[in-house]
């Protein structure tokens, strides 16, 4: 089932909004948990920077799901959703005196930590507060993933994660330090992900790295292997739901665990992008002299994705079913980057139709701004209009 469009009761909504089909969000939480109850010891924490909107988190949070959050800010959110703090982890490579603090006090399940500096830190302030702090060591394990420059994160030259070759080290200071009990590592390689190929690439560096450690007498309790599972951005209403079947059969094949173990994602945008669209009208029809702009009222302050990464999100005309024509969707920032899709064909449109961006759950009003002073985006679910 894919996300579908109440258009009657959408065109009484002020322009642009967010809408999320909560029925596709609880049949994507429903798919990942038959998934993951086939291998107990598979834990999922939603990444919350991908949307942190209450009314979804509330429903991911019913469904069971941990959390991972990366600021001080979305720690206060998640536990404002009901999260437990105790299914929370809490990575970043630049964490604040304030967020670690608060992850103390909230008493997290694990800080996925980035540098020995920031060890340092973590152990002084729980040494402050007479608190043990669980931590995971975020390794750079210098595994590329087939995804767009800007959000692969699992290079050498990527600015995340403790270098391989100091492993060991960072985990035997660990052991010295007072008020941190070290649990196990941390991965991470990129984000909109779609061939199982690199997963099965980290996996197998994991496998080495785990070998290496056991050889050194050391073993890890928790492994974690962050997010990075792709949504079908051209097709989104023939596959609304991500593969999440081969996604942890792919993990299951190739990493080799040991008893005890358990293993953690922390994925985003599968959990939410496609149950998300920005809605948005069509203020203007204009014949440039080589192409013809539907110029909308949304614009990259509601959904910055194709500015920022050349993304695509597939655009519908709710309102129209005339015969085709071609179409620069642009938006009203003065900015030439603020469009959304150029030379795409859409149904004969006017000063008023209602357009859908869809796959937009995911990375979308989350990263909204007010540049030109522009109002941000209202979100509402389906259950809300009925
Ligand atoms: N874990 C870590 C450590 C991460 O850095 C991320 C995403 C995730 C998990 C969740 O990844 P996901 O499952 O959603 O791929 N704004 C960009 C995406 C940035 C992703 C940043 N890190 C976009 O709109 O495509």
């Amino acid at each position: 089932m894919s996300i579908t469009f109440p258009t009657a009761r959408l065109a009484q909504v002020k322009t642009p909004f967010y809408y999320y089909d909560t029925d596709l969000l609880r049949q994507t939480l429903q798919t990942i948990t038959a998934e993951t109850q086939k291998y107990p010891n598979y834990h999922v924490h939603y990444a919350v920077k991908a949307n942190a909107n209450l009314k979804l988190l509330s429903i991911i949070n019913e469904a069971g799901l941990g959390i991972d959050c990366v600021s001080g800010g979305e720690i206060q959110q998640v536990l404002k959703a009901g999260f437990p703090a105790d299914k929370i982890v809490f990575a970043g490579v630049g964490k604040s005196d304030w967020e670690i603090e608060l992850g103390l006090e909230a008493g997290i399940f694990c800080f996925n930590v980035e540098s020995i500096p920031e060890l340092e830190v973590i152990n002084e302030i729980a040494c402050a507060k007479q608190k043990t702090a669980n931590v995971c060591f975020r390794i750079n394990p210098n595994v590329g993933a087939h995804t767009h420059a800007n959000i692969t994160t699992g290079l050498a030259e990527n600015k995340f994660g403790i270098a391989m070759e100091d492993m060991e080290t960072v985990i035997a200071k660990s052991k010295e330090m007072s008020n941190i009990a070290f649990k196990g590592l941390h991965f991470h390689i990129g984000s909109q992900i779609l061939e199982m190929d690199d997963f099965v690439a980290l996996a197998e560096r994991i496998n080495q790295l785990q070998d290496r450690l056991e050889a050194a007498g050391i073993t890890l309790d928790i492994i974690n292997v962050g997010g990075g599972l792709g949504i079908d951005y051209t097709a989104p209403e023939a596959n609304p739901i991500p593969d999440f079947a081969s996604y942890f059969a792919t993990y299951h094949s190739h990493l080799k665990l040991r008893p005890g173990q358990s293993l953690h994602f922390e994925l985003g945008r599968a959990v939410v992008g496609q149950c998300g669209a920005l809605i948005t009208r069509v203020n203007y029809v204009k014949q440039g002299s080589v192409k013809q702009f539907a110029i909308v009222d949304a614009g990259m302050t509601d959904l910055i994705r194709p500015a920022l990464y050349d993304a695509h999100h597939k655009i519908l005309n709710l309102s129209s079913t005339e015969p085709e024509e071609t179409y620069d969707v642009v938006g009203p920032i003065c900015e030439s980057s603020d469009v959304f899709d150029k030379d795409i064909k859409l149904p004969r449109t006017h000063r008023g139709d209602l357009l859908a961006m869809l796959s937009a759950g995911a990375y979308g009003e989350i990263m909204a701004s007010g540049y030109n002073c522009r109002q941000l985006p209202q979100a509402y679910t389906s259950d809300e209009l009925q």
